[in-house]
This record gives C-alpha cells, sequence and structure tokens, in this order.
C-alpha cells in the first residue's frame, strides 16, 4: 500500500492508549522505518512503539517538528498529543495548552511542510443541549474544557483546509475499548479499568452509577476507521471532515458489568461516583454515524459480546 510517493508519517502522541496500537498498525501497513513515533515522554516500558523509530517531542517545540518532518521527508501526521477529559478538568490552563495551542503547532507545520493530518476529535464535543442521540449536526455547547478544546480543534483544522488547503480530516472518537495500552485519564477510562481489575484481581470500583450510559468503539475499530478516513478520496468527504461522527455500540455500566460477572465466577463490584459523573452525563448515550457510512463507508464489527472475547483474549494473554 502506498502513501504519498516518498513520504513517511509522523505519529504525535504515540505512546499513549491510540498511539500505541495506531502506530502499530501503520508499521504493519506502510513498512517498520516508514512510521516516526514521538511523545513527550520517554519510551521505556513501551515495548510495542520501541520496535521502530521513536524521537521525543513535544509539540508546542514547532520548529523542532518542523525540523524532523523536513529531514524525515514526513508527508502524514497522526496528531495524537492531547489531555483527555478527566485530567483536563483538573488542569484546565494546561488542557486548553497542549489541546489547542499543541493542535496549532501541529497545523502550522503541515502548512509549511505541504503535510496532510489526522486530529481525532470526541464525543465530548457534545454538551448537556445535545440529543441523548447524537446526530452529526446536533448543536456544540460542551461544558467541559476538554470538549471545549476539542470544538475548537475541529474549527481550527477545518479553517486549515478551507483557507491554506491542508488535508486535515478527523473522527470523533466515543470511549476506546483496548487493553495494549492504559487509557490516559478519560471519563470512559471504567470501560477499560474493569477488565484487567476483573481478570487480576476479581472485584471492580466504578467511578460512575450503574445506569450511566456512554457511546464505546473497540480500538480495533477505531484503528480501521482512522486508516479508512485516511485512505478515502478528499472529494469524497464533506464538510464534516474535521469530525466525523462514528458509532460502535452503546451500554451501561451495570450491563457490562453483568456482561463480565457472566465469565468471572464471584466477580464483585461497585459505584461509587466521583467527579468524572458530571461529565459523564453530559455526553450523549449514542451517536448517529450515517454521514460516515455515506461518505467513506464507515460500518463497526464488534459488538459488546466480541469486545469482551477480545479484552479477555488479550490481557491473558500479555
Ligand atoms: P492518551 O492520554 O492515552 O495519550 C496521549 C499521549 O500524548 C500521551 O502518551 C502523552 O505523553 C502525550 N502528550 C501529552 N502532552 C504532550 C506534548 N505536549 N507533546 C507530545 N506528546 C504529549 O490519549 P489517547 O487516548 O491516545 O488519545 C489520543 C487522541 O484521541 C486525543 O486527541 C484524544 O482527545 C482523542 N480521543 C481519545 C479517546 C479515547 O477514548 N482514548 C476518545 C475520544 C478522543
Ligand atoms: N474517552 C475520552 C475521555 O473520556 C473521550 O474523549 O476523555
Amino acid at each position: 500500500m502506498k502513501l504519498y510517493e516518498g513520504s513517511k508519517i509522523l505519529v504525535t502522541g504515540a505512546l499513549g492508549q491510540i498511539g500505541t496500537d495506531l502506530t502499530e498498525a501503520l508499521r504493519k501497513k506502510y513498512g517498520q522505518n516508514n512510521v516516526i513515533a514521538t511523545d513527550i515522554r520517554t519510551i521505556e516500558n513501551h515495548p510495542s512503539v520501541s520496535d521502530g523509530i521513536f524521537q521525543n517531542l513535544d509539540i508546542m517545540e514547532t520548529q523542532k517538528l518542523i525540523e524532523i518532518c523536513r529531514n524525515n521527508d514526513i508527508g502524514i501526521i497522526y496528531h495524537l498529543a492531547a489531555l483527555l477529559s478527566a485530567v483536563g478538568e483538573k488542569n484546565p490552563e494546561k488542557c486548553r495548552k497542549i489541546n489547542i495551542d499543541g493542535t496549532i503547532s501541529i497545523l502550522e507545520a503541515a502548512r509549511l511542510c505541504s503535510l496532510r493530518v489526522f486530529a481525532p476529535s470526541s464525543i465530548a464535543v457534545f454538551g448537556p443541549d445535545c440529543p441523548s442521540h447524537a446526530s452529526q449536526s446536533s448543536p456544540l455547547n460542551p461544558t467541559t474544557v476538554y470538549g471545549q478544546t476539542k470544538v475548537i480543534g475541529e474549527k481550527l483544522a477545518r479553517e486549515y483546509w478551507e483557507i491554506h488547503g491542508v488535508d486535515t480530516r478527523g473522527i470523533r472518537y466515543p470511549g476506546l475499548i483496548s487493553y495494549k495500552s492504559p487509557p490516559g485519564g478519560g471519563t470512559t477510562d471504567y470501560a477499560v479499568e474493569i477488565f484487567h481489575s476483573a481478570i487480576n484481581h476479581g472485584q471492580y470500583e466504578f467511578f460512575v452509577e450503574p445506569n450511566t450510559r456512554l457511546p464505546m468503539l473497540y480500538m480495533d475499530d477505531a484503528i480501521r476507521a482512522t486508516l479508512s478516513l485516511m485512505d478515502s478520496p478528499s472529494e469524497s468527504l464533506g464538510i464534516f471532515r474535521s469530525g466525523f461522527n462514528v458509532s460502535g455500540i452503546t451500554f451501561t455500566a451495570q450491563e457490562l458489568a453483568s456482561k463480565i460477572e457472566e465469565r468471572i465466577e464471584g466477580f464483585k463490584y461497585s459505584f461509587v461516583p466521583d467527579h468524572r459523573q458530571k461529565i459523564a452525563d453530559s455526553w450523549p448515550d449514542s451517536i448517529d454515524d450515517s454521514i460516515s457510512r455515506k461518505e467513506w463507508k464507515w460500518s463497526p464489527q464488534f459488538d459488546l459480546d466480541s469486545i469482551i472475547d477480545a479484552m479477555f483474549e488479550g490481557i491473558e494473554n500479555t
């Protein structure tokens, strides 16, 4: 599979939950030496990412970023470096700085070096005035700082496309479920933590209420969606190119606990909601992704049972 003629890929935030899986998938698809993984953190304890090229990079260092792009013939940036919702609400200044200024840094490098950019958005762009089933054009009035940075990120990406011709694309990921790398401090982290805690300790304490329902997606579907969006012809993508709704499944915390209880005898769980409950309550229950299905032929493959199978297999064999 060919990318741009003679060009390579740079991944920011490559040591995070998505970066760990996406870097592996990109290297498999385009070749080990054609993907440069970067992160502000050091590579120790990340064996899968350290299989290929890695450089330390703080996305705020725009000049260094431009140099890396020019010296390595980069053609595409997958920009994953960010602060997620729960840590972002605890440190709003830092969240704005990394998520907004950091995205501008990436977009500027893309403009100056003629790069394509994938910059993910989130279901956090929606707020309490959104219907429980969010459509592509539901209002974007988030109450979290994280959500606000994601709305601005979508707008910036669209402006760089419309004004500067930078080919920017993005997906409003739901909560992502995966086992290779721990989640980075989001509100949907319970849907990952429960598997590790249940399998290793036979118990889990949810930080949300039992009836909390949020949209979720298995990581393999998220990676397939990402690669498929980036492979789509630019002319097939309409005005939502910087923030496509994508849907996988939706379940309550109780439904997830009950499914896991069926697999682990004596599994004990409880619900002790904390500050993240308010964030969860401000997001929709489910997502309408008909535009993505139409414009770039998206459809998910994993339902709740197949996600549970994959998580058990992944954790037990790691
Ligand atoms: P994560 O927190 O797991 O990883 C983010 C990575 O960015 C970390 O490795 C961190 O070290 C790095 N980073 C932070 N500040 C940096 C900086 N200044 N310079 C360079 N690197 C820096 O996040 P993730 O879950 O992999 O999310 C990736 C993207 O996807 C984010 O934009 C996030 O908002 C979005 N997203 C994630 C989810 C999800 O459920 N994981 C859902 C919706 C959207
Ligand atoms: N999973 C992410 C979070 O909870 C959504 O963007 O922050």
